[in-house]
């Protein structure tokens, strides 16, 4: 059918035509808002889940809800080699411009990008000399607040100060980290502090974080108390309602069916993981002579989905592993697809666990797989056992 039509949309972070099967965790977050704009104390949000379930997505979608509220929002995707210190600044600055043409006393903001300014320019990097970033911000720097180098201390008076002014409006700040299991340790630490800090407070400024499955773990050694600043919320895969639906409720815009036989063949090969089920639907749409989309269909395109996957999906991420990770992967995937004991593969492989350490750490640091629990490792990426038997080693 025509491609021009086809609506769906395999990608990390692509709107999908449909957000299908998030209706409880859209629930929470309208009530976080509601609660975090009246002074109530409240949790923020903190969504987990493997590659391709839809986390990217949900944020910005919780990130289009503040902005609705008329709150002001800021993102950022943490990486493992940089402080968050301008980003964070990025982002408030970011926040504060949406605020700024409500705000009825243009000092107050002033007086914010200040101290903002002040905040960014203690950036270590920027220190040394090794980068002219400006935060185009074009009021001097002010002295003594969220300068002082430490950041806990810097980021918890910046967020007082960001949630100041919000309060001015009756309204929010939230700032979006995706990928927060790569904040590197001491900001991570930072953070919990400065959201702990202003918990305490009632101010009106939420952390709103999106990562792996081993987060909560990663935020919990950080800071005990990280359990009472966040919800977490696990992002799983769309049951067969919610997984239907994300086929058919775009389709039936376009005045496209599918046929039952085909939807259950679409929810075997997808196995209601988002990505698959925008993947399957696009080559069936494309190749899907006219309405309605059959089995047969569905049988002719499978191969190309899979091959597209193969590239796109999971070739992308084998790609950055080194022949001793890749080694360690496909050991693994040998032994089954759900979370396995490290033990497990050190014995499979005939090594001592200790020598394979390296390995395993640079996988979970470069994000192909997850400490599930202490001395157990899964694959971050669904379906990529299955993946690497049919590699070539
Ligand atoms: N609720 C949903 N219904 C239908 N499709 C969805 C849904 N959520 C996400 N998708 C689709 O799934 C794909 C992956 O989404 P997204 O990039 O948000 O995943 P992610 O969890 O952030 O993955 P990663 O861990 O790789 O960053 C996109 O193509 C998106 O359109
Ligand atoms: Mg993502």
């Amino acid at each position: 059918m025509d491609p021009v039509r086809n609506p769906y949309a395999p990608g990390a972070g692509q709107r999908p035509p449909e957000l299908a099967g998030r209706d409880r965790e859209l629930q929470q977050f309208e009530v976080v808002l509601e609660r975090v704009a009246r002074g109530r104390p409240e949790r923020s949000m903190v969504l987990t889940g493997l590659r391709g379930v839809g986390k990217t997505v949900l944020l910005n979608t919780f990130k289009s809800m503040a902005m609705q509220r008329l709150w002001g929002t800021g993102k950022i995707e943490a990486r493992p080699d940089q402080s968050i210190r301008r980003p964070v600044a990025a982002s408030l600055h970011m926040a504060i411009r949406e605020l700024a043409p409500r705000h009825r006393a243009p000092e107050r903001i002033e007086e914010f990008l200040g101290v903002l300014k002040a905040f960014a320019m203690r950036d270590p990097a920027a220190a040394k000399g090794t980068s002219h970033w400006s935060p185009g911000i074009d009021v001097p720097a002010s002295r003594g607040r969220a300068d002082s180098g430490d950041l806990e201390i810097d980021l918890t008076e910046l967020f007082v100060d960001a949630a100041g002014v919000a309060t001015d409006l009756g309204v929010g700040i939230a700032l979006f980290i995706d990928e927060m299991q790569d904040v590197q340790a001491p900001d991570i630490s930072a953070l919990c502090a400065a959201c702990h800090e202003l918990s305490q407070t009632g101010g009106p400024l939420i952390v709103v974080g999106a990562g792996l499955p081993h987060l909560p773990s990663v935020l919990s050694a950080s800071k005990s108390y990280s359990e009472r600043l966040f919800r977490y919320a696990r992002i799983d895969r769309l049951d067969r309602d919610a997984a239907d639906l994300a086929l058919i409720a775009p389709a039936e815009r376009e005045a496209v069916e599918f046929t039952p036989e085909a939807l259950d063949a679409l929810y075997e090969a997808a196995d209601g993981y988002p990505y698959f089920v925008q993947a399957y639907g696009k080559v069936a749409w494309d190749l899907a002579p006219n309405s309605p989309i059959t089995v047969d269909d569905i049988k002719v395109s499978a191969p190309e989905a899979e091959e597209e996957l193969a590239v796109g999906f999971f070739g992308s991420r084998y790609e950055r592993a080194t022949p001793a990770e890749r080694d360690y992967m496909h050991a693994m995937a040998q032994l089954r697809d759900d979370p396995v004991p490290t033990a497990d593969v050190a014995e499979s492989l005939g090594r001592k666990p200790s020598s394979l350490s390296p390995a395993r750490d640079s996988l979970i640091k470069k994000g192909l797989i997850y400490s599930a629990e202490r001395g157990v490792i899964g694959f971050t990426v669904p379906h990529f056992g299955r993946f690497l038997r049919a590699q070539p080693l």
